[in-house]
């Protein structure tokens, strides 16, 4: 889909920003560009779409040399979104969705369903956001109104600089999940430029690690972690790889799917029984629809006078979605002080439970063996 090959760049005062570059990106891939600031990041990026001219090498684009094809016709089908240019903030959201719509000539009222559409995508209710102003936005909402105008006419392939930089650590957190969905839906060829390893294991399908304008390791993020090709990665990586191996799990990945339960009806001595016989010390309650509705501990069960677990439940609140990342629902671990964390789907309803256990020792064997994803 897109293919870099031996690409140089030799800027006008003789800075080498990019320096032999070769690598490909598949199609439906999200290809993360990691390195220190300086490294050639953004030189690379805009050598794909030419808002820098290339000094040497050549860019392929669904194996046609990127020189070959008209520079805005080039543009209008690359998806662009970073985050200093913004959104225009003259125009409302609806407006500037439709940039790159207007350009292509596309009807008004084409155009206006093309922009609830994107809304709906990046979850912001079409009738409530289309004719605000970015002013009137939060960061993360004029984030993603950024990336539904870069969608703007569906193009195959989207470059996005440090596009989540700008904002607060934790609703970037939310941001970089939300995207992930998203990714999953439209299946783009992505470039997305960061120089923060924990995005870039995140997100990445593969990770181009770069230095001083050289390419590193290109590899997927569990290969950057647990097999660094020398010490620069090893470095860069940091001594904590088991920890962010964190983040290349999803809960599901790890998560005990078939579990003991206790319904609401139940007699508390049967449901005893039940955790002694499982060797356990609590159980998620579901209602009679499967929908996870609390817990209940052994502790609470034992020479009480309650009959029925509804008289001894615990209304929990804590729990993890199933395509939650793995460093997301520990840390919910420790700060609700739960052991065993309720894994949901849809509708609230029980999928299964992760516990502390299963975390350790998917990790320790991912270290070992040097990891899959
Ligand atoms: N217009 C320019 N003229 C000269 N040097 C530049 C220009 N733009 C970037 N550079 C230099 O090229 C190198 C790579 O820059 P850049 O691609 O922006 O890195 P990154 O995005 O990884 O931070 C840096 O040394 C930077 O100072
Ligand atoms: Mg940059």
């Amino acid at each position: 889909m897109i293919k870099l090959e031996k690409v140089t760049k030799v800027y006008a005062d003789g800075t080498k920003a990019v320096d032999e570059m070769s690598f490909e990106v598949d199609q439906g891939e999200l290809c993360v560009f990691l390195g220190p600031s300086g490294c050639g990041k953004t030189t690379t990026m805009k050598m794909i779409n030419r808002l820098i001219p290339i000094t040497g090498g050549n860019i392929y684009i669904d194996g046609v040399d990127n020189t070959k094809i008209n520079a805005s016709e080039l543009r209008r089908n690359i998806g662009y979104a970073i985050q200093e240019i913004g959104l225009f903030t003259h125009m409302t959201v609806g407006q500037n969705i439709e940039t790159v719509p207007v350009l292509k000539g596309w009807s008004k009222s084409r155009r206006r369903e093309r922009a609830e559409e994107l809304l709906e995508l990046v979850r912001m209710k079409p009738s409530e956001f289309i004719d605000k102003y970015p002013n009137e936005l939060s960061g993360g909402q004029r984030q993603r109104v950024g990336v539904a105008r870069a969608l703007g006419t569906d193009p195959p392939i989207l470059l996005m600089d440090e596009p989540f930089g700008a904002i607060d650590p934790i609703n970037r957190v939310e941001l970089q999940s939300e995207f992930l969905k998203i990714q999953q839906k439209i299946k783009k060829t992505i470039i997305f430029v960061t120089h923060d390893i924990y995005e870039a294991i995140k997100m990445g399908d593969r990770i181009a690690l770069m230095k001083d304008g050289k390419l590193v390791q290109y590899d997927t993020p569990a290969n950057l972690l647990y097999r660094p090709k020398d010490e620069f990665v090893e470095g860069f990586v940091g001594a904590d790889r088991a920890l962010k191996g964190l983040q290349l799990l999803r809960v599901k990945e790890v998560m005990t799917g078939t579990y003991a339960t206790a319904k609401m009806g139940e007699k508390t001595e049967v449901v005893r029984e039940r955790m002694e016989k499982e060797g356990i010390d609590w159980l998620p309650v579901v209602d009679n629809s499967g929908r996870f509705t609390g817990g209940v501990s052994i502790s609470d069960l034992t020479g009480g006078r309650a009959k029925t677990v509804k008289d001894v439940i615990t209304p929990s609140e804590a729990k993890s979605d199933i395509n939650a990342v793995l460093n997301e629902a520990l840390s919910l671990m420790l700060s609700s002080g739960l052991k065993t964390l309720p894994i949901v789907v849809e509708d609230n309803r029980l999928a299964g439970i992760l516990t502390f256990d299963a975390i350790q020792e998917t990790l320790h064997e991912a270290v070992k063996t040097g990891g899959t994803k």
